[in-house]
Order: structure tokens, then sequence, then C-alpha cells
């Protein structure tokens, strides 16, 4: 199991080094609209809704697998006490350089989000959770040990691929191709693909289902469609009960 990790590490790493969109860090504008108490908060391409995080002043706050110095550095310029943790050294080192360039108090983990025992249960009110459950091969772990660190009442907030991502080849033919579903829920890419990249495409009862057996609350949902219709995200709130 830790191969997979270790694979899953280099691989951001490499994307990391290669500045793919999703490792942009926030702009001087953007940290500066958050100090101002103008938080904006990007998971992928949706702004979480503002009343999500209307009270995340002062509160404690784990970006989990949320390096990159986006999420992190504008959480805590909104006043948040932000902790943050990820696989990817080269992604934390984008927090580590803001975070000092902004004098910005972040607590900053190399670790693994499958195993969350360096914080005590109860202990964050919120879980910041950018995409990156489709790197895990079993997000119940992931949930549970979410259950387990948030205080009574936390919120949870994760981005994840909807599952068609996944079900879909694309079709290359002399009208311009298409999409066929030819693969059944749960995927792993390694069934396909010896290249040595790894994702998971699991099922929305996985994850929304497997949210309400941890004990979590699914009190919010939206979706955000890109141009190509298969690249389908939905964003949860949960809450613990
Ligand atoms: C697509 S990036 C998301 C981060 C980015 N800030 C964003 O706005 O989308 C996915 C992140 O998940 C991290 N990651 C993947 N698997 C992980 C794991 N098992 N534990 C901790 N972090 C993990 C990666 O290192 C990477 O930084």
């Amino acid at each position: 199991m830790n191969d997979i990790f270790e694979q899953v590490e280099k691989n951001i790493d490499s994307l990391a080094a290669k500045h793919v969109d999703w490792s942009a860090c926030a702009s001087k504008e953007q940290l500066q609209a958050a100090r101002a108490g103008k938080l904006k908060l990007q998971l992928f391409d949706k702004d979480v809704p503002d009343e999500w995080l209307a009270d995340i002043k002062g509160k404690k706050v784990l970006c989990l697998a949320g390096a990159g110095g986006l999420q992190a550095p504008l959480l805590a310029c909104a006043g948040a006490s932000v902790t943050v943790i990820d696989l990817s050294s080269k992604m934390l080192e984008q927090d580590r350089k803001i975070a000092a360039d902004e004098k910005l108090p972040i607590e900053i983990v190399k670790g693994n989000m499958c195993d969350l025992s360096m914080f005590d249960n109860e202990y964050f009110d919120y879980i910041i959770n950018p995409p990156s459950l489709m790197y895990v091969p079993k997000l119940s772990v992931v949930f549970r040990e979410c259950y387990r660190v948030l205080d009574k009442g936390g919120v949870f907030i994760l981005m994840a691929p909807n599952p068609i991502n996944y079900v879909c080849d694309y079709i290359d033919d002399e009208n311009g191709g298409y999409y066929k579903a030819v693969h059944r829920m749960p995927f792993c890419s390694m069934d396909y693909d010896d290249s040595g990249w790894i994702e998971y495409g699991h099922t929305m009862e996985a994850y929304l289902g497997g949210l309400i057996e941890c004990g979590f609350l699914v009190n919010g949902y939206v979706e955000c469609q890109m141009e190509d219709i298969t690249e389908l995200y939905f964003m949860a709130r949960a809450i613990k009960n």
C-alpha cells in the first residue's frame, strides 16, 4: 500500500514541477481581499459558496491534501488558524514560501490523509479538501479519520470527481471523435495503464454514502462542469453529527 502513496507523491511532485493549473498559488490580490474580509476560496474551478465559510475567522482549519499555496494562505489571511497536510514536498514548499513571505502562521505537515494520527480527536472546526480523493484507494479510511479529528458540529468540505470522469474512453474518428461509456466503477487506472499514473474512480455511493455511513450529515452539494462534459466535479458539505 505504501508503494501506491510513494508513487502518487512522485507523480504529484513531477506535475507540480511543471506548474500545472492546480498548483497555482494565491495571488497578492486574492490574499489582500481575504485579509479585508472578502475571502474567495476556489476548489478546482468552483468557488466554495460564501455561506459555507461565513464564520471561518478564528476557526481551526485543516487543509487536507490541500497544499500548493492556494487555499491555506487564503484561509490564514481570512483569520483562520490553518494546518495543511499533503504528501507532496513540492506542493508544500509553495505554502511554506507564501507563509514566510506573507508572515502567515500556517502549520505545514508532510503526511498521508489516510493517517491523521498526529492530530488529536475533535481538534479541527473545518476540514477543506480540494480534489485529491481520486488518489486514495479506500475513501472510508479518510472519512473515518476526518470524522475523528473534527469537533462536534465541525464542517468537512470536499471536492472530488464524479465517476463520469472515469466511465468513458475517448474514441477518435474521422468525424471528430466521441466518448464511449466503457468502464464500470470502481475504476483504477493501473488496470489499464502501466505508466505509473495512479488514480481511482470511486462511486457516488462511496462518496456520499460513505460520508453518511461515517456519521456525517451531508447538507450542501454543488457541481462544476467543464467544457469537456465528462469533466464533472462535485463539492459537498458534511457536518459531524
Ligand atoms: C489536485 S491537487 C489539489 C491541491 C490544490 N491546492 C487545488 O487547489 O486543487 C491534489 C493534492 O492532493 C495531494 N495528495 C494526493 N494523495 C494524498 C494523500 N494520500 N495524502 C495527502 N495528500 C495527498 C497531492 O500531493 C496534491 O497536492
